[in-house]
């Protein structure tokens, strides 16, 4: 389509800013400290670190790179750069997967955001007084009652359609203006309070203190979907707003900076969760409930809990709205772009189908628990199909793409990156980064792991 009509990021750190912003997010908050704590602490977050800069990084650079250079959604630039590489149209399965991994995503996203926000307002009360038993039934008790979940779901839908129906600039962007510096300063208010009256050496040797016995490929598999996941990578959402970034800014270093940021948050976060944990004696290996059911545990004995357990669940709604508009952003472009639907009509659309879906995913906690797909209630279903197959597919269709079917010369023209960096970058694409996504797949349908 024409490029002169799509709208664009009013500069480059507008576009660090929503890209940060759509890669934090529950991912980091949420998803990285459980997972740490169930997969061995800091060996889970060497590999992490690893698989970031090996195969999520390159990935991140080349999804953006995609995007700018196909000016479109998803599939049209996928249309578009498949053209001009006289490619089949095979290749728009990328931007296929991508839309629809998006929201599948963000049916069971918002679901678990709709917790964050009960939280939210159950910490403006404080958890003084409440111990682990009755903290444990809240969260049960929440799980059980589909009425207070669909609400929950409903009310945070309409906080994300609402942002992404004001547009690319005054809605996407000034949101994430208002709410990224916002997030990153109760982040370090947290990390302060952890280092003055929390175990903050305790959560540093818990996550740094490199362990390599506790590496199994059980922990290298898990390590490497959390990077596609904590990344936004494959779903259309990197590919979206690279195609909102100016001709001359460098994807390569920018999405430098976006990596770095939302490891550097993963590991802040990761640190001031840990050091409540410890300093309260309670266990890191709490799974899923670490943030709703240890944490408000911590918060209801430490000095100045109540403001920091309030802070914290700000942090998070946060984190988790500026990335649920990423996952809206694609299919609305789809839309508005190829079916010339008018944006606020995409954005109903869009919005109203994956509500339909996280409904379902709500009473796959109560009503319909008995809903079961290879042994997976619902939401399980919906997180191992995306975490663990279409991301990793797109990402494996993004690297094979990018760095075998593409003409050469085009990537390096629109890539910014020079020299031996690019040789580099372009190598791990041809063969690491393939390699790697393979062994991910191959641990799914169980040959290894
Ligand atoms: N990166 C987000 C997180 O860590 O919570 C989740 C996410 C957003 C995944 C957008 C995929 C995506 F396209």
């Amino acid at each position: 389509m024409d490029s002169s009509k799509r709208s664009h990021w009013s500069s480059r750190w507008a576009f660090i800013l929503v890209t940060v912003g759509s890669a934090v997010g529950l991912g980091n908050i949420w998803k990285f400290p459980f997972m740490t704590g169930t997969n061995g602490g800091s060996a889970f977050v060497l590999v992490y670190l690893a698989c970031v800069v090996g195969i999520g990084v390159p990935l991140l650079m080349a999804e953006a790179m995609l995007g700018r250079r196909g000016q479109g959604d998803p599939v049209d630039a996928m249309r578009s750069l498949a053209r001009e590489a006289g490619a089949s149209r095979l290749w728009l399965a990328i931007g296929y997967i991508g839309i629809v991994g998006a929201l599948l995503i963000l049916s069971f996203y918002s679901v678990v955001a709709g917790w964050i926000l009960e939280y939210t307002v159950r910490a403006v009360g404080g958890f003084r007084g409440m111990d682990k038993a009755m903290l444990g039934e809240v969260f049960a008790g929440l799980l059980a009652d589909p009425l207070r979940l669909v609400a929950w779901h409903t009310v945070f839908m309409a906080l994300s359609a609402g942002v992404v129906l004001g547009g690319v600039t005054a809605g996407i962007e000034r949101a994430n203006k208002i709410m990224m510096p916002g997030l990153f300063a109760i982040l370090l208010v947290l990390l302060g309070y952890g280092a003055v009256a929390a175990d903050l050496p305790a959560a540093f040797r818990f996550l740094f203190h490199f362990e390599p016995k506790a590496i199994d490929a059980q922990v290298v598999l898990a390590a490497m979907g959390h990077a596609f996941f904590t990344l936004s990578l494959g779903m259309g959402a990197i590919m979206t707003y690279g195609s909102y970034l100016g001709r001359e800014i460098s994807i390569a270093r920018t999405s430098l900076v976006v990596a770095t940021a939302d490891t550097l948050v993963a590991l802040l976060a990761g640190l001031a969760i840990f050091s409540f944990v410890f300093a309260q004696g309670l266990e890191p290996a709490a799974g899923p409930g670490l943030i709703l059911q240890t944490l408000p545990l911590a918060f209801s004995t430490m000095p100045f809990g109540d403001v920091v357990g309030l802070l914290f669940f700000v942090l998070v709604v946060f984190a988790a709205w500026t990335s649920s508009i990423s996952l809206i952003e694609p299919a609305t472009a789809y839309l508005v772009e190829h079916f010339s639907l008018g944006r606020r009509a995409a954005v109903l659309l869009v919005s109203l189908l994956v509500w339909l879906l996280g409904v379902a995913v709500a009473l796959s906690f109560n009503d319909w628990s008995g809903f079961k797909v290879f042994g997976l209630g619902l939401f399980d279903l919906l997180d191992t199909l995306t975490s663990k197959i279409m991301m990793p597919l797109a990402g494996l269709l993004i690297a094979l793409f990018t760095a075998r079917v593409m003409q050469r010369a085009h990537v390096e023209s629109e890539i910014g990156l020079g020299g031996r960096a690019f040789g580099l970058w372009y190598g791990v694409l041809r063969y690491v980064s393939p390699v790697a996504i393979v062994l991910i797949f191959l641990n799914v349908i169980g040959v290894i792991g």
